[in-house]
């Protein structure tokens, strides 16, 4: 069975507080997909993501990843097997050093120091962030620390890429950086984000999200053309799509 599937089974999630941002969800995304996952300010994109690694459990259903329900006996291999980037980078880096931080995943792989400096270079390379080695996380500019926390979870060399806004605070050059590293990770991806030219660009799937549920799931080309869903969903067109 491939380890690269991610299944959601009809998950609800209530906040401690009682509201519900997840309402019934469903959908699985096989080996190699690349999809998008668009909404709303407060659709629940990140609370779905929270939910693809077990930093949230659902209140019901369940989330399957490569064959593994995800439970807290399982969360140490779902671990190991998801990347999460989050929406905001200061949740990601908390070491002295940007390079510290990067290892630190591959250190608690049991790693040998030698294959550990070598995943942290080619991360941080990947990332155009190889000179900020040495720096202080909290020293950095908001895109600097978005790339960074991207590069601590390339270093894990997951089997799926779940990302939060990546393209969020990031100057042209580095947002087209981060574009071309996630469409050379060959394995299945997910991506939430408010960025709908990265969206058409790199993702063949979207689904889309409106008040906790999903309410489109199909090809971005033929949901980008449908100007009710868009406008329902407070949606907009890539640019290179509007033919005014
Ligand atoms: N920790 C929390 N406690 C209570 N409610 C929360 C919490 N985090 C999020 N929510 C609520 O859940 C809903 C979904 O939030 P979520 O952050 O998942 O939305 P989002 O689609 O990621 O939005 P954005 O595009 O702004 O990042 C919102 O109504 C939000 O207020
Ligand atoms: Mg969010």
């Amino acid at each position: 069975m491939s380890h690269h599937f991610l299944r959601f089974e009809q998950v609800r999630y209530r906040y401690p507080g009682g509201y519900e941002a997840l309402r019934g969800i469903s959908f699985e995304l096989t080996h190699g997909e690349k999809a998008a996952l668009v909404g709303m300010n407060g659709a629940g994109k990140s609370t779905l993501l929270l939910h693809t690694n077990g930093l949230l459990l659902p209140t019901d259903g369940r989330v399957v990843m490569g064959g593994i329900t995800l439970t807290r006996r399982t969360l140490p291999i779902v671990r190991q097997a998801v990347g999460l980037v989050f929406q905001d980078p200061d949740n990601q880096l908390f070491m002295p050093t940007v390079e510290e931080d990067v290892a630190f995943g591959p250190a608690n792989m049991g790693l040998t120091s030698g294959e550990i400096e070598e995943r942290v270079a080619e991360a941080l390379r990947a990332v155009g962030a190889l000179h900020l080695r040495k720096c202080a996380p909290y020293q950095l500019s908001g895109g600097q620390k978005k790339s960074v926390s991207i590069a601590t979870v390339l270093a894990m060399q997951p089997s799926v890429l779940v990302m939060d806004e990546p393209t969020s605070n990031l100057d042209p050059r580095a947002r087209r950086q981060t574009i071309d590293l996630i469409r050379r990770f060959t394995h299945t991806t997910l991506i939430a984000t408010h960025d709908m030219e990265l969206a058409a660009e790199l993702c063949p799937r979207m689904l889309i999200m409106k008040e906790g549920e999903i309410v489109a799931d199909g090809l971005t080309e033929r949901l980008f053309r449908d100007r009710e869903l868009l406008e329902a969903c407070g949606l907009e067109q890539p640019c290179r799509m509007r033919t005014g």
